[in-house]
């Protein structure tokens, strides 16, 4: 019954509110020729490539208190730590041996990590490494600050939205934090010709039908470089401990919603989705996701950045890391390149 609407999604890419909530509400019965029909765009658009992103987890101090997060301030039973521009250079220089050509350095706000020492680290990576790209993911910071660590070399950006509605992201974040604010640096970012990555987590506490379609709205009028999605998982120490987690199969329907309304986008299957479900990485690429970010952090410090409980990937080296997964491709048909794996512009 779904199929002719799921037909002119392929086609037109785009859809009414109601049409995306009418999906959603009822992806029992259309998920499986949804993720067909988004396999095909996919394969189109990047054959059966997926791209590898080396993830560089660089610090878990963080200044903000989201409800949600395993790192958040107010959790005092993180044990806290940061890397030296040393040990992130040295992280990167191992992920470029094992075929990794982009890193992303990732954290909590912390403000140890000032415009100075970013550039020093980011320059010093595209120095010895020219033919990599360099992502961010650090949260919100000033325009200037995003201009020089553009200047210095970055390439792309990741910060999640969270949620495009504002009632909704109050329920997130405590006062303080702004919906506003995280609009304006995801603008910044654009200005500045980032390549930008936006994104939100897939039945996070108070989330409703009605916002996921809004999503897809945002998502095509925004039409972001990247999108990362992944469900919510609780933490034990944080006060949304008690919330049920966000489910593989709303989020992998999700990721085929987005591979057909924006059929370019760079869109990885998460850590977080392989964590709640054993093959859940495997299911992303299958339902239209084109990455995977295996973790490139040296292994003494990646327990200690557990956004959420349970999180997969924190005992084994980077090398036993990317073999996993690359096998892990494999079995289900698809191949791990070693590429920058850039946004494919329209040509
Ligand atoms: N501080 C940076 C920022 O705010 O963008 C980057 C780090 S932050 C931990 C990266 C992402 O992790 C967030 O955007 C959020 O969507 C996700 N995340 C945090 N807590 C999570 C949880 N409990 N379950 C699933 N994802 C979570
Ligand atoms: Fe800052 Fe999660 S609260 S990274």
């Amino acid at each position: 019954m779904y199929k002719p609407l799921i037909d002119r999604l392929a086609r037109e890419t785009v859809l009414s509110r109601e049409e995306y909530l009418a999906l959603i509400e009822n992806r029992d019965s259309c998920r499986e020729y949804l993720a067909e029909k988004a396999r095909a765009v996919r394969e189109q658009n990047y054959g059966r490539d997926v791209y590898i992103r080396g993830l560089i987890e660089i610090s878990n101090h963080c200044k903000n208190n989201c409800f949600y997060c395993g790192i958040r301030a107010g959790n005092t039973c993180a044990e806290r730590y940061r890397l030296t521009p040393d040990e992130i250079i040295n992280a990167a220089n191992s992920g470029y041996a094992l075929g990794f050509r982009t890193f992303v350095l990732q954290g909590g706000e912390d403000g140890y990590y000032t415009d100075e020492i970013l550039c020093g680290v980011i320059s010093e990576i595209k120095k010895r490494h020219p033919d990599c790209a360099v992502t961010l993911s650090l949260g919100e910071r000033s325009l200037e600050s995003y201009k020089a660590l553009r200047d210095a070399g970055a390439d792309r950006y990741l910060l999640r939205h969270e949620t495009t509605n504002p009632e909704h992201y109050k329920k997130l974040h405590p006062d303080g934090m702004s919906f506003e604010n995280r609009q304006e640096c995801i603008e910044n970012l654009k200005a500045l010709g980032y390549q930008v990555g936006v994104g939100f987590m897939v039945g996070s506490p108070y989330q409703t039908a009605e916002d996921l379609a809004d999503e897809m709205l945002y998502l095509k009028k925004l039409n972001p470089q990247m999108v990362g999605i992944g469900p919510f998982i609780s933490h034990k120490d944080t006060p949304f401990r008690d919330f049920e987690n966000g489910t593989a199969e709303l989020t992998t329907f999700m990721l085929s919603l987005i591979r057909l309304t924006l059929p370019r986008v760079l869109l990885p299957a998460t850590t977080a989705l392989g964590t709640v479900e054993a093959d859940g990485r495997e299911l992303g690429i299958l339902a239209g996701a084109n990455v995977v970010m295996p973790n490139l952090s040296p292994v003494n410090v990646r327990k200690k950045y557990m956004l959420y409980d349970n999180k997969i990937c924190t005992g084994d080296e980077a090398a036993q890391c990317i073999e996993c997964l690359k096998s892990r491709m494999k079995k289900i048909g698809y191949n791990t390149v070693v590429s920058r794996g850039d946004y494919k512009n329209e040509v």
